[in-house]
């Protein structure tokens, strides 16, 4: 198969939806589909339930279960699809953030009861700013919900999409009774108990035809046919173009517990969902055609056995070929590292591979040579545009508590946050290390893994800060700078890669500081232009 062939068939997503959606649910049906599984329950769910949230022993248990599935690929309709998992749990919302750069597209999937969710808007929010190329995916239509006109609104309104729906329920909850496909122009007929593949359904071209009241009852025929009139009277008809350049999203609605309606997404999935796209460098676009290999490493898990300390990088792979062996450049060291045993995965098994294409991931053994954003080459000096960081929000002192073990504390703090669990920031004051984390449970988790890996202990100290904001070095040499950086001297800090940042205490010292020094810039995410 030639190299563009390969590329072609590749399918490289990650499924978003705020925690109980269905994430977990809807996976696991694709990969029945994929016949990556046999069974249902398959697929341990990998989101840390909320009554875990003090149990350490569930925590790893947690982390153990995703690496595994961490990526899930699977074969279909001779489509290789790479399904990135992202953690559902809030405070892992970073980690989250970061898959999304390895991502060509994703599905959000939205509970039909609940609508547009908190944690929905933010990620989808995040694809947008990208123009990643997003299908909705409404779930639990067998469950009373949100009216299908009112939820296309919500999303409209809640995630600025511009959505067009590619199918329809009719009815919902009780009176559910199946799905007209738009895209297909067919109907799927539900049968309440029906855990199956549903293959029920029947070809209907013409919504017109006297045939449907027979199918679907008189009643729900006629609302059928009003409703499809106003789909077809308000949203514009699909456009893949649109689609492909985040700015047209189209709709699905099903049941993925009763794997409803999820035929029907992922055969329109692999047909308009793109291959490996092109991908900005700092210092050009790559396109996925070209020869020479190149990637970036976009998570780091570590390994749980803590005999073993060494950690698997993954990395996704943009152009050329990914081969065992062979020497590849790491840009940020200038080292050129070979890899002898590369991981491939496949439904929710790892194993070594000789040859990787766009749009795969490899995951890399790495004894602490890999940062999240580093990228691999094979010789040119080229950086994938960094992931960037956001505010953290909550935010304490990292103290040692145990003086015998302080290099153990630096070296497990730096090896952590080069995993990406949280952010370092460095007081310009007196040196004192800040932890900035997005859920108070990664503090737990950090002072776990520090004694259990690295035989360190640590205390916190609430440190108050409102937000994280990132300081523009562009005017620093002026008076107005020098000035801020004096008054403010207490309140900053530098971050990991040695970004100065500024910690504001309140949203009014905040704004008192951009009102007093308007020269200086200040950014609340960690990439700026
Ligand atoms: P998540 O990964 O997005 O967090 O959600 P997950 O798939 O774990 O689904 C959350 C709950 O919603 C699960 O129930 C799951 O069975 C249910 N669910 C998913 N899809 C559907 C659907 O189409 N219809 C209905 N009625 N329920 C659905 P749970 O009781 O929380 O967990 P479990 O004990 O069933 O695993």
């Amino acid at each position: 198969m030639s190299f563009k062939t390969q590329i072609q068939k590749r399918r490289t997503f990650g499924i978003i939806s705020h925690p109980d959606a269905g994430k977990t649910t809807l996976t696991e049906k694709l990969l029945l589909f994929g016949g990556a599984i046999q069974e249902a329950g398959a697929v341990k769910s990998n989101k840390i339930k909320k009554s875990a949230t003090s149990d350490f022993m569930e925590i790893e248990r947690q982390r153990g279960i995703s690496v595994a599935t961490s990526v899930l690929a699977f074969l279909y309709k001779d489509k290789k699809i790479n399904i990135l998992d992202t953690p559902g749990h809030k405070d892992f919302a970073e980690d989250t953030f970061r898959t999304l750069t390895a991502v060509d597209s994703v599905i959000v999937v939205i509970d039909v009861a609940k609508g547009v969710e908190e944690q929905t808007e933010k990620l989808v929010e995040v694809c947008r700013m990208r123009n990643i190329p997003i299908i909705v995916f409404i779930n639990k239509l067998d469950r009373e919900g949100k009216d299908a006109f009112d939820l296309l609104d919500e999303l409209e309104l809640k995630l600025g999409l511009s959505v067009t729906p590619l199918s329809f329920p009719i009815g919902m909850g009780y009176d559910f009774k199946g799905i007209y496909n738009i895209y297909e122009k067919n109907i799927n007929l539900f049968s309440g108990d029906n855990k199956k593949n549903i293959e029920d359904t029947i070809a209907f071209n013409d919504i017109t035809n006297p045939e449907l009241e027979t199918i679907i009852g008189s009643e729900a025929a006629k609302t059928l046919r009003d409703n499809l009139e106003l789909v077809e009277g308000v949203y514009p008809n699909f456009d893949k173009e649109k689609y492909l350049e985040g700015k047209q999203q189209p709709v699905f609605f099903g049941s993925a517990l009763n794997n409803f309606g999820v035929r029907e997404l992922l055969d329109c999935f692999i047909e308009i969902a793109p291959p490996p796209r092109a991908k900005m460098a700092e210092e050009r676009l790559v396109d996925a055609l070209e020869p020479d290999m190149t990637g970036f490493v976009f998570k780091i898990h570590a390994n749980m056995d803590p005999k073993h300390r060494d950690r698997l990088a993954f990395i996704k792979i943009v152009s050329g070929t990914f081969e065992r062996n062979r020497p590849y450049l790491h840009v940020r060291n200038g080292k050129k590292l070979k890899f002898s045993s590369p991981n491939a995965f496949f439904a929710e098994k790892k194993e070594i591979v000789d040859i990787s294409y766009p749009g795969d991931i490899v995951g890399l053994h790495d004894t602490g040579n890999f940062k999240i954003g580093d990228t691999l080459t094979e010789g040119e000096n080229l950086h994938y545009k960094g992931i960037p960081s956001f505010s953290p929000e909550h935010f304490r002192y990292i103290n040692n508590a145990d003086p015998m073990k302080a290099k153990q504390l630096n070296k497990g703090i730096d090896q952590l946050m080069d995993e990406g669990v949280a952010q370092l920031f460095t007081l310009e004051i007196n040196n004192r290390k800040v932890i900035g984390t997005v859920g108070a449970l990664q503090f737990e988790v950090i002072q776990y893994r520090l004694e259990h890996e690295y035989g360190a202990k640590c205390t916190y100290e609430n440190f108050p800060v409102h937000k994280a904001c990132w300081i523009d070095p562009k005017n620093s040499k002026s008076e107005e700078f020098k000035e801020f950086s004096r008054v403010k001297q207490k309140f900053l800090a530098k971050d990991k890669r040695g970004q100065l940042v500024f910690l504001a205490d309140s949203p009014f010292s905040l704004q008192m500081a951009q009102q007093k020094y308007p020269s200086v810039k200040l950014h609340f995410t960690s990439e700026f232009d």
